[in-house]
């Protein structure tokens, strides 16, 4: 699972470092209970903007793009969520 975190100006205002944060938390967690969960494919990246706040009035920021999900107005909580489901062993 690839994760990317825009740290762009705009959705690095708006908090993604704190979703950044937390998802290294969340690795360090998963990676000590690897009996419920799978985290060989989990790569975290920060990006720069990518681009969507541009050319917008909608508040967007900040942007989570995981595989191909993006996802807008992110929160650690929304992030978390869709990280646990995908890297928890059925
Ligand atoms: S700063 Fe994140 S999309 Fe532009």
């Amino acid at each position: 699972m690839n994760v990317k975190v825009c740290v762009g100006s705009n959705c690095t205002l708006l908090g993604a470092m704190g979703i950044l944060d937390q998802i290294e938390d969340l690795k360090d967690i998963i990676n000590e209970d690897l009996d419920n969960y799978n985290v060989e494919e989990l790569e975290v990246e920060a990006v720069k903007c990518l681009g969507f706040c541009k050319g917008t009035n909608k508040k967007i920021s900040p942007v989570v793009v995981i595989d191909d999900e993006l996802i807008f107005n992110a929160t650690s909580q929304i992030v978390m969520e869709k990280i646990i489901n995908k890297v928890r062993k059925k």
